[in-house]
């Protein structure tokens, strides 16, 4: 695990920088289409969290390898809700009303208040899952009233193309204004200054794992 252990000497250089504590910032271990193999072993270095972009494959991979923390971090549709809610510890792609409903039924139903993140589209782009940034305090007030969710926190995937930093300081602008703690943002090409921005989750799947197989 040469990738996981140099991740995680980045981030701690990445909060020195920073004048961040170390703590503050979890690694969440995006896993998707990775072997079970690469999971147990990043497990047996000390990686807790991970995070997955496909219901199925979280459910599946939470059965295989208990005492681990799962996040969900792909697109959701509506109807795989069900397969998530309880099984992820935080859903970081909460983006529209529709959703949120559906997955405060689920918990609901299943006794448990489900943590969410909401996405948000900070780079505007048509293609993007996310609520617009001027959408997102609405959206809040909409999860606020469910008594199924309780919203920790605000996450975006910025462009792919250009300086991520703009975007990432916009996030954790949006989130101080509506009093929310948690920023998911930074993947590996960009988590280092993800962290500087104030990013508390960083979602890195290259960078220890290596290239993903395609699905
Ligand atoms: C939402 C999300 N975050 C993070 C990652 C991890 O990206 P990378 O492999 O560039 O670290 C992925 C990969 O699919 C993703 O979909």
């Amino acid at each position: 695990m040469e990738g996981l252990i140099r991740v995680r000497e980045r981030i701690a250089a990445a909060c020195a920088r920073a004048g961040r504590d170390p703590a503050s910032v979890r690694l969440v271990a995006v896993s998707k289409t990775q072997p079970l193999d690469k999971l147990r072993e990043a497990a047996a270095a000390g990686q807790r969290i991970f995070g997955e972009n496909y219901a199925q494959e979280l459910r599946e991979k939470a059965d295989a390898l208990p005492g681990c923390e799962w996040h969900f971090v792909g697109a959701l549709q509506t109807n795989k809700a069900r397969l998530v809610v309880g099984r992820a510890a935080l859903i970081h792609t909460c983006d529209r009303i529709a959703l949120a409903q559906e997955l405060s039924k689920r918990a609901r139903n299943a006794g448990l208040v489900q943590p969410v993140l909401l996405e948000v589209n900070v780079g505007r782009e048509p293609q993007k899952a996310g609520a617009l940034p001027e959408d997102t305090p609405a959206l809040l007030a909409e999860v606020r009233a469910l008594p199924g969710l309780r919203c920790e926190g605000l996450m975006c995937i910025p462009p792919a193309s250009g300086d991520p930093r703009p975007h990432f300081r916009a996030l954790r602008e949006l989130a101080q204004r509506l009093g929310l703690a948690e920023l998911s943002m930074g993947m590996s090409a960009d988590y280092e200054t993800a962290i500087e921005e104030g990013a508390t989750l960083v979602r890195v799947g290259t960078a220890i794992f290596g290239e993903r197989a395609r699905r």
